[in-house]
């Protein structure tokens, strides 16, 4: 048996010329001439022009009914349209159909916004309709992408020697740095599951089972609050492999990239990607993160001002800060210096320093505290040129990095410093192995618990923690954290070592861990992985702001899911299975 006739209509060319073609699709456009009406069929492949001419009278009367989103059927001979009439902008721009046979096979109520174009549409309503929007030509593009670059991925591990294999979802929870969601058990009465954050202890269980190399393509859920580049469910490329070190790892991550890029879009990434220590990216772009789309780099200026006498600048350095800047090779307004300033301050910045620099010197409201050493000195080290400007600022070293970081940025965008269609790929190394929580002052691990200290560094694990190195690294493009990964534990007491400079006691390491400490008692094998999160990349591969533009069916700011309203009030009679009561703010009610 052979399925029903159907030629895609985006890929009808000149060259089928006289051949019939059975078409199904949706009426993306309709132009009635008064005589003649023409539509543009669309389906998935893309759109193509159909001309109803009165002298098929069947036809000719349906086409006169048609509206958009009409979803039908047509037959007819292609044709080669008339000189002058080609559409260059459309690859079926050649050729149009002449419906010879119409057969409605559904009708449509107008839409709520127009599914033909891309004008601008309120999010919310988009959500709410996704179907309608998911029709529009560049949500058809980004899935279609998504799809190809999920192949390629699959076929690039496949080829390396991974195994795909699947873990569980309803799992005990296992500690990402995020809020887990819980599952209530039915069956175990005041129990709970959590939906998996990531697949980390099964992967490196996975290996002390012997997989060598496993890769998924998983989702994962956190309980977080949700940004452009954050959903509540999303989905990783994960990957773990024995036998390996860090070079090893990312060896495998960046050929892997380098073969997606060129075959879904074409691009060539120069190997290898380079490195930056996390401690030279702070210093340098004052982020973990860097955009290396535009050059501005950060400036070590506590040299040049240790004998300053600008209050500022003295009380950060009595008091332990630094005092670094940036250069920006632009002259820029005032305004534009007090929009920075603004950036700055919202980092915990108390201000920003600047400097014009002149042909003849320079000019600033603070030149007056400055020394004819100091200048020299600033000069020195920023080399700036007549019409740039050096901005600054004074404090604790996490203030100054946040602040300028944040300025960095907002200046490079400002002002369009941004290489667009660039793919600055970068790894960040050498990560801290713990770091202090901003909110409870407590130490926690700066990757997850799993991962290993160098091993130079572990007699300090209990002395000076917050000085150990981690065997961890990220992979960063044009300024959004990719992935992330690391060399694992799998010596079972070095992981109780790193647990108890955790606050985790023995007791509550078994307890809580003991499958993992029992598995590496079974001759675990070295192992290290990987993990990015894949609609990171695909937004970045089709060059969108959010991730919600590539994601089928995404949640909003608020974590709801318009279009069928998720989340939603629980049927008692569910709540009384699973012994729970739950308990809802009251309504506000309208004044
Ligand atoms: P990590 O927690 O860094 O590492 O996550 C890896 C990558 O997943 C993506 N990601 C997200 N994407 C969208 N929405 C979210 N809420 C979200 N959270 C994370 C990011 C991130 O870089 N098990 C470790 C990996 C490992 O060590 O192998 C892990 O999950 O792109
Ligand atoms: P003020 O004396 O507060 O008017 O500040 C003089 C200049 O120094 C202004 O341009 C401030 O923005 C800037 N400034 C204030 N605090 C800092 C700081 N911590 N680091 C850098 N510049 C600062």
């Amino acid at each position: 048996m052979s399925l029903t006739p159907r030629t895609p209509a985006g890929t009808i060319r000149s060259d089928q010329v006289g051949r019939d073609v059975d078409l199904y699709g949706w009426v993306h456009r309709r132009r009635d001439l008064g005589g003649l009406i023409f539509i543009d069929l669309r389906d998935r492949s893309g759109i193509v022009q159909v001309k109803f001419d009165p002298v098929n009278a069947q036809a000719h009367s349906a086409g006169g009914e048609l509206r958009p989103e009409w979803v039908v059927h047509l037959k007819g001979p292609v044709q080669r349209r008339p000189p002058g009439t080609e559409n260059k902008e459309l690859p079926t721009g050649e050729v149009e159909i002449e419906a010879r046979a119409v057969t409605i096979l559904n009708r449509a109520q107008p839409p709520p916004f127009a599914v033909n174009d891309d004008s601008p549409v309120d999010e919310q309503v988009r959500l709410r309709y996704r179907y309608l929007d998911l029709r529009r030509a560049r949500m058809a593009r980004n899935l279609q992408l998504r799809h190809r670059l999920t192949k390629a991925i699959r076929d690039f591990l496949d080829a390396e020697g991974f195994l795909e294999i699947e873990t569980p979802v309803l799992i005990r929870s296992t500690p990402e740095g995020a809020r887990d969601f819980l599952v209530p058990s039915r069956l175990k009465p005041g129990y709970v599951y959590a939906l998996a954050q990531s697949p980390q202890l099964y992967k490196q269980l996975l290996m002390v089972a012997g997989m060598d190399r496993y890769f998924q393509i998983v989702r994962c859920y956190r309980d977080e609050d949700q940004r452009a580049d954050r959903q509540p469910e999303f989905t990783q490329l994960d990957l773990e492999m024995s036998f390996v070190n860090e070079d090893d790892v990312l060896d495998v991550v960046e050929r892997c990239f380098a073969h997606v890029w060129q075959k879904v879009l074409g691009v060539t990434v120069p190997m290898p990607i380079r490195r930056i220590t996390h401690a030279d990216a702070m210093l340098r772009y004052g982020v973990d993160k860097p955009d290396l789309r535009y050059g501005l780099e950060i400036e070590e200026l506590s040299s040049s001002f240790d004998k300053t006498e600008f209050k500022i600048f003295r009380q950060a350095l009595d008091a332990g800060g630094v005092i670094r800047g940036l250069r920006i090779p632009r002259s820029v307004g005032a305004k534009e210096i007090e929009a920075l300033t603004e950036v700055a301050r919202a980092e915990g910045a108390k201000g920003l320093a600047f400097w014009h620099r002149e042909a003849e010197g320079w000019r600033s409201p603070i030149a007056k505290f400055f020394g004819e050493r100091e200048l020299v000195d600033l000069q020195a080290a920023t080399k700036a040129e007549p019409g740039d400007v050096v901005v600054a600022v004074a404090d604790q070293v996490e203030i100054v990095s946040a602040a300028l970081g944040a300025v960095r940025k907002a200046a490079a965008r400002t002002l369009g410093l941004v290489k667009e269609g660039a793919f600055e790929f970068v790894w960040v190394t050498d990560f801290p192995l713990f770091e202090r929580s901003k909110e409870t002052g407590e130490i926690t691990a700066a990757h997850h618990p799993f991962t290993s200290p160098r091993p130079q560094d572990l007699e300090r694990l209990a002395s000076e923690p917050l000085k150990v190195q981690a065997r961890a690294y990220d992979l960063v493009l044009n300024g959004t954290e990719l992935g992330s990964g690391s060399i694992r534990i799998h010596d079972p007491e070095l992981q109780q070592r790193v647990f108890q400079g955790l606050g985790i006691s023995r007791e509550e390491a078994e307890q809580r861990f003991g499958f993992l400490l029992t598995a590496f008692r079974y001759g675990a094998p070295p192992h290290g992985g990987f993990a990015y999160g894949l609609d990171r990349v695909v937004m970045l591969a089709a060059g969108q702001e959010t991730i919600r533009e590539v994601i089928a069916f995404p949640k909003n700011q608020q974590a709801e899911e318009l279009m069928t309203d998720a989340p939603a009030p629980a049927d008692p009679k569910q709540l009384r299975e699973l012994g729970l009561e739950l308990v809802r703010p009251p309504l506000k009610r309208p004044q």
